[in-house]
């Protein structure tokens, strides 16, 4: 009798002690992300990856300082995140490998994995050239920093080199039809994104054009526009983001 009270106090102690110890890891580990880091929202920046320019009212005619000459693109836009690091967040390695927007910059997606201040630093003078804190708040760049490491996707994943999309269409229908019907329509040739082709240029149209932009955009909403998050405002999962732009390849005419 002694003897197993002792054990069962033994046991006991043992897992108070476990107890602690875990609870004083658990409160560790909060306490390594910077309270501006944890207030941040990944949606403001996801947005902010798209075009923090349009959101700072930022404006220039001049080139990016590291926009490299063998680059397509001019003025405002080598300015934006996407435009150097890609749509699909992994620069030269992924969509701009080729085409009108590649350039011989890296990707972001690998730093996801650096720490909150680290990332911070990168967007704001670690090296001066990198240096955007001229022209956007430190919430912004909490919030792009929240992205980053929270945001972001493997894009390999959901569409393939040739552009396909790798998800269900039977499974995306029902979710587009709950979300995007009454601002696309139903055949997603409500709004009109390129008016200067023939016939017009829908959701289809652009989920091939730019899938990996499209998805972004499904996922995260546009920059400054009204149009809702899939992942922040209707909780929807990586997964059921991928079968909603797979659906949308079948809208073409
Ligand atoms: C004009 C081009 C350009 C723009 C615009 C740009 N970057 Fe970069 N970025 C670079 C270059 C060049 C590097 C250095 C490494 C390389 O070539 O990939 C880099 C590196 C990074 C890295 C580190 C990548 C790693 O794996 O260590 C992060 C993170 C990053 N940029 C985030 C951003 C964010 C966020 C924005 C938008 C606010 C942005 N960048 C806008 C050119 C750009
Ligand atoms: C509240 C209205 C609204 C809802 C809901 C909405 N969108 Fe949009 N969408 C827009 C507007 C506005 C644009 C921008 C049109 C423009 O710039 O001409 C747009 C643009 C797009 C684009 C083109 C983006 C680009 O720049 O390449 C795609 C693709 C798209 N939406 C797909 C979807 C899908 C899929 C859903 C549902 C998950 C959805 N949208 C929900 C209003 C909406």
């Amino acid at each position: 009798m002694a003897r197993s009270w002792v054990m069962l106090s033994f046991a006991a102690t043992c897992g108070v002690l476990m107890c602690i110890a875990t609870t004083g890891n658990a409160q560790d580990n909060t306490r390594e992300l910077p309270e501006p880091y944890k207030a941040a929202s990944i949606k403001t920046g996801a947005a902010l990856y798209d075009n923090w320019c349009k959101l700072s009212k930022f404006e220039t005619s001049d080139n990016h300082p590291l926009y490299p000459a063998i680059g397509r693109q001019s003025g405002i836009s080598t300015w934006r995140c996407n435009e150097c690091h890609g749509w699909d967040y992994l620069g030269k390695e992924g969509h701009h490998r080729k085409g009108s927007h590649s350039t011989n910059i890296g990707g972001v997606y690998n730093a996801r994995t650096n720490t909150p201040d680290k990332l911070y630093s990168t967007i704001a003078g670690a090296e001066k050239e990198h240096d955007f804190s001229k022209h956007l708040k430190k919430e912004d760049i909490w919030a792009l920093v929240k992205f980053l490491r929270e945001g972001q996707l493997d894009v390999t994943k959901a569409i393939d080199s040739n552009m396909k999309a790798l998800g269900s269409a039977k499974k995306g229908k029902p979710l587009y039809e709950a979300q995007c019907t009454k601002c696309h329509g139903d055949d997603g040739n409500r709004r009109d994104f390129d008016k200067k082709l023939k016939g017009k240029q829908g959701v289809g149209w652009a989920s091939w054009k730019n899938p990996q932009r499209s998805l972004h955009k499904i996922r995260w909403g546009l920059a400054g526009r009204s149009s809702p998050s899939m992942i922040a405002d209707k909780k929807m999962t990586d997964g059921d983001t991928i079968h909603i732009l797979t659906y949308c390849q079948t809208l073409t005419e």
